[in-house]
């Protein structure tokens, strides 16, 4: 974890490229119970259709990062997360907030995602960018919990 050095005051949001695979999926790794290797990251954000941003602290350690795909003229939001240190100060608000926008740009339509129903903070984000439930999938989680379905008309 880069937590010492990633969380000052300020961060900087850009594009995440290939050269930032191993930060993201270290990130991951310690957000989640499991998260892609570095190698999936490399790959994926090598591909055009994956659409990803990091936040950086000042001394350039990554804070957060959000991860999308883009299909049939929408956004799935596949994950974000912020190192647990730096929480609570509008950097997924503003990584959430630069993907839309760059979505937009792009002309797509409409983003959807899943998100647990126990998740607050997540839900909270989601809710405060103008996502509704537009559904809900069973089970979908591997310990059982449900996931609802969000989604934001971008159009
Ligand atoms: C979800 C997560 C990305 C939010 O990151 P963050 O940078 O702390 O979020 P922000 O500071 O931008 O806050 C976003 C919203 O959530 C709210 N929020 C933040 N922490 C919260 C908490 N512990 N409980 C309830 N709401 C919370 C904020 O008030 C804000 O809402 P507002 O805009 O209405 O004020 C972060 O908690 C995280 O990494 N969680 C683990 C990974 C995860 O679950 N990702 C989501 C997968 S769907």
């Amino acid at each position: 974890m880069e937590s010492d050095q990633a969380c000052g005051p300020r961060f900087v949001l850009r594009r995440l490229d290939p050269a930032d695979a191993e930060a993201v999926s270290r990130l991951e790794q310690a957000c989640f119970p499991s998260g892609w290797s570095a190698g999936a990251y490399a790959r994926a954000l090598a591909d055009p259709a994956f659409l990803a941003w990091g936040a950086f602290g000042e001394q350039g350690g990554l804070a957060g990062y959000i991860a999308c795909q883009t299909a049939a003229g929408e956004l799935e939001v596949l994950n974000v997360a912020v190192d647990p240190a730096c929480r609570g100060r509008g950097t997924a608000s503003r990584l959430l907030a630069e993907v839309l926008h760059e979505a937009r740009e792009k002309s797509i339509e409409k983003c959807c995602l899943e998100v647990r129903p126990s998740n607050a903070p997540a839900l909270r984000l989601y809710l405060s960018a103008g996502f509704e439930q537009a559904g809900l999938r069973r089970r979908y989680y591997s310990d059982g919990e449900d996931a609802l379905v969000m989604t934001l008309e971008l159009a």
